[in-house]
């Protein structure tokens, strides 16, 4: 991490827990974590726990965010959430572009730059996933495929909206497999993705921009991992799930 970017700790709950479990988690973890001034803390909920965590969260000082939005504001779109429907119930974040939702629901890099500018017009932040294949990695091919996920989804966009974005590498052979990414290996990703965005927009962006890593990042880890440099913290799937591991990432020590 760095000084001048504040880390952020994300939560991504996936399609895990209702509301009443959502609610009984926050309460627990706030009795075992202590102020979260010097870091921040996102939680992102099944979109059916969104309004139940809400203002649990906002007292506490948490962010609320989601998984996922469509790009359209509204209209004849059937099953899927709006921006400003998010933002009406308090989100100031929406994830986009998880490998999860590339994979399985043929997100795009087309569909992921369409909804990021979806976020930022709604006045949220998008958190833009990116990452390789286990396939790309040994091809040696891990730039590349970044770079293409990086101006796929974020070539064009204007230094202002460019602001507001928060990026997170998740490197698919790491997520819910156990396998992390070395510290080195992430930072190695890390910087590059910040000099990538340095070409596509200017150096103090460059400067501002976070970075979170994710995959299998867990208490054992995360210390080592957020001393990297470039690493201003993690998007959390599987140890965001428990309040004592949750407690621990959060309370990171570098
Ligand atoms: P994981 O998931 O922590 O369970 O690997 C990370 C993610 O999918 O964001």
């Amino acid at each position: 991490m760095n000084p001048d970017r504040k880390p952020l700790i994300a939560a991504n709950w996936k399609m895990h827990k209702t509301p009443v479990e959502a609610i009984a988690f926050m309460e627990r973890l706030q009795k075992e974590t202590g102020p979260l001034d010097d870091r921040e803390v996102l939680v992102a909920p099944p979109f059916t726990a969104i309004q139940a965590l809400g203002n649990i969260l906002r007292q506490k000082g948490y962010s609320l965010g989601a998984q996922n939005c469509h790009w359209e504001e509204k209209g004849a779109y059937t099953g899927e959430i709006s921006t400003p429907m998010l933002k009406d119930l308090g989100c100031s974040y929406v994830i986009v572009g998880h490998s999860e939702r590339r994979q399985l629901f043929g997100e795009t890099d087309q569909t992921v730059r369409l909804k990021t500018a979806a976020v930022i017009k709604a006045g949220m932040t998008p958190v833009v996933c990116l990452g390789e294949v286990l396939e790309e990695r040994e091809q040696g091919r891990t730039f590349e495929v970044i770079d293409k996920q990086l101006k796929g989804a974020l070539q064009g966009f204007s230094a202002e909206q460019m602001s507001g974005v928060v990026i997170a590498y998740e490197p698919v052979w790491a997520i819910g497999t156990g396998r992390t990414a070395t510290p080195e290996q992430a930072q190695e990703v890390h910087a590059h993705i910040r000099g990538t965005i340095s070409s596509f927009f200017s150096t103090a962006i460059e400067k501002t921009v976070r970075i979170l890593y994710g995959g299998s990042v867990k208490p054992s880890n995360v210390d080592a991992l957020m001393a990297q440099p470039d690493i201003d913290g993690a998007l959390v799937g599987g140890a965001s799930l428990e309040v004592g591991s949750f407690a621990s990432l959060i309370h990171f020590n570098v």
